[in-house]
């Protein structure tokens, strides 16, 4: 069983949004899988830089769709997505340092944001933009 399973609760009812939030979620799981046979150091770099990469990614397209289509949480969601972008900043940061906190945890912090971000914020912008023709 992997560390973070995708299902249907977490849908927003947009596809597109859907496929990006299951490929972080696959990171995440690739990452837990590293450390289980023992890979955490490199493996933890290279999964934390294509999360930043990929999360800047989906946090720029969730952006841009809410604002195409004036959704009225947008500056509440944008907030939440900048502070975020800087904690995963920082922990890429403090891995190249080399001064990074235990795995588990830093895997556990990204897996518990995400699913709370995802059930809680993201969910909330789901009736919305599809009514708009988002899919
Ligand atoms: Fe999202
Ligand atoms: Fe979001």
């Amino acid at each position: 069983m992997a560390f973070f399973n995708w299902n249907s609760e977490m849908s927003v009812g947009i596809p597109k949004i859907d496929q990006q939030h299951q490929k972080l979620v696959g990171f995440l799981n690739e990452l837990y899988e590293a450390m289980q046979a023992g890979k955490g150091k490199d493996a933890l770099g290279k999964v934390l830089n294509d999360l930043l990469l990929y999360t800047k990614t989906h946090f720029a397209a969730e952006e841009q769709v809410m604002s195409t289509h004036r959704y009225p949480g947008y500056e509440d969601h944008k907030a939440r997505h900048d502070k975020m972008a800087r904690k995963v900043k920082d922990l890429h940061e403090q891995f190249r340092q080399g001064s990074l906190a235990s795995p588990i945890q830093i895997t556990n912090f990204l897996k518990d944001w995400l699913a709370k971000h995802i059930m809680e914020t993201d969910k909330k912008y789901g009736p919305f933009l599809a009514a708009k023709g988002e899919k």
